[in-house]
């Protein structure tokens, strides 16, 4: 009996950054929307911003929301702070079990950068670590007192750290360290900011002393980041499921970044100026904008990939390319010793397999290049067309 301890433990971390993303998730949209919700009247108690009114559950909910904070602090208080720090540590901890253990096959790609395991681990953590450190300091640099500069640098932050994280790691590992450098700094907004200031306008309550309101504004800035910034770091955390996402291949992937990066803030913005009682033109724009974006990155992926070739190949050959650079790890039992079964269950042994999986091997070997993982068996491009020209003949 052997048990594949490493995929157990995997499965179970992800599930909680699963669960613990979405509560996170989930809490920050109710949050901004019940922001966005507050209404004023005469007659509401001295402090209060505004009011908002819901039904849920069987009943009606009447929240109130104070400038700063209450003249006397309530008995109870209830944080959120919890599912922020656990989707961070979940996902790191994920990102150490399959990037880091195994970054020979997730993290490198020779033909990119041949960096020794030790040097890519060391680099992905130089990148969560120092893009957030430059995010801080453009927050608290003249730039973050301006809404429109502060978001054109964040911006930038995440397009030159996609540009360079593609340039260093295979295409999967880039576009996942781009989702979590921005998950990183989400993390640290709510842990280094966001909950401290609260911390303090509490503790200037327990004393009787006038909170500052800058506190407050700061950790709303802050907040606002996080949720503009929620969209686009889900999509990129799905992205290997999706590796022609990866067809424009080191040059471009910055590009597919920006293209997610604009889209799901542009659609994030329809909502948070919905939700903020705006109609009319004030929303007309966010979908149309959002649909020709992603249609932009549809039509300029198309333009990127697969590789072609015209060369005609035999079965004997396409078999003999699928068992040189997949069967390694694509088989019943996988030589490669980091696998004890087939990924995905896919195994590449025969002519009938190759035309079972046609459409998956297009996709991941010749259209992107996925596959193979870590391409350590240096699979060439003329290999890739080959494949695909073969594959394009075949009868599914
Ligand atoms: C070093 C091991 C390794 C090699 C070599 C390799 N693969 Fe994979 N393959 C994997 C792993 C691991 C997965 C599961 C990916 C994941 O975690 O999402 C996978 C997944 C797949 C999938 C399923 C993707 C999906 O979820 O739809 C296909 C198809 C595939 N590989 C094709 C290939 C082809 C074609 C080759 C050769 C050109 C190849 N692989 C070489 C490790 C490998």
């Amino acid at each position: 009996m052997t048990i594949p301890w490493l995929d157990w433990i995997s499965l179970m971390i992800r599930w909680l950054h699963l669960v613990a993303g979405i509560a996170w998730i989930g809490t920050s949209f109710y949050f901004i929307w019940l922001d966005q919700s507050l209404r004023t009247r005469a007659g509401l108690a001295k402090g209060v911003l505004g009011e908002s009114w819901s039904v849920h559950g069987g009943g009606f909910y009447h929240v109130q929301k104070y400038a700063v904070a209450p003249e006397v602090m309530p008995t109870e208080l209830h944080w959120f702070k919890y599912e922020a720090y656990f989707t961070w540590l979940s996902g790191f901890a994920l990102l150490v079990v399959t990037y880091y253990f195994s970054a020979s096959s997730y993290l490198i790609d020779p033909g990119r950068a041949d960096l020794a395991p030790i040097t890519a681990i060391g680099a992905s953590l130089a990148f969560l670590i120092g893009s957030w450190l430059i995010y801080e300091a453009l927050c608290r640099c003249p730039i973050g007192r301006s809404t429109a500069a502060l978001a054109l640098s964040v911006f930038a932050l995440i397009i030159v750290s996609a540009y360079l994280l593609t340039q260093i790691f295979s295409d999967r590992a880039a576009f996942l360290h781009v989702g979590a450098l921005i998950g990183t700094i989400m993390s640290a907004n709510v842990f280094v900011v966001i909950i401290p200031n609260q911390k303090k306008v509490v503790a200037d309550l327990v004393a009787g002393n006038t909170p500052n309101p800058t506190l407050g504004a700061q950790a709303k800035q802050r907040s606002l980041h996080n949720n503009y910034l929620t969209l686009p770091v889900l999509l990129l955390m799905m992205s290997a499921h999706y590796p022609m996402l990866y067809s424009g291949g080191a040059p471009w992937g910055w590009l597919v970044i920006a293209f997610i990066v604009l889209a799901g803030g542009v659609i994030r913005h329809f909502f948070n100026t919905h939700h903020g009682g705006g109609h009319g033109l004030a929303l007309a724009w966010q979908w149309p904008l959002a649909v020709l974006l992603a249609l932009g990155l549809i039509f300029f992926i198309a333009t990127r990939g697969p590789v072609v070739s015209t060369n005609t190949i035999s079965d004997t050959r396409a078999l003999q390319i699928v068992t040189a650079h997949c069967a390694g790890c694509h088989a019943a039992q996988p030589i490669n010793p980091a696998f004890s079964a087939p990924p995905g269950g896919i195994v590449l042994d025969s002519i009938d397999a190759l035309h079972r999986h046609r459409e998956q091997v297009l996709a991941q070997a010749v259209t992107s290049q996925a596959m193979p993982l870590g391409n350590a068996s240096g699979m060439t491009l003329t290999e890739r067309g080959e494949l695909g020209q073969w594959l394009k003949t075949q009868k599914p």
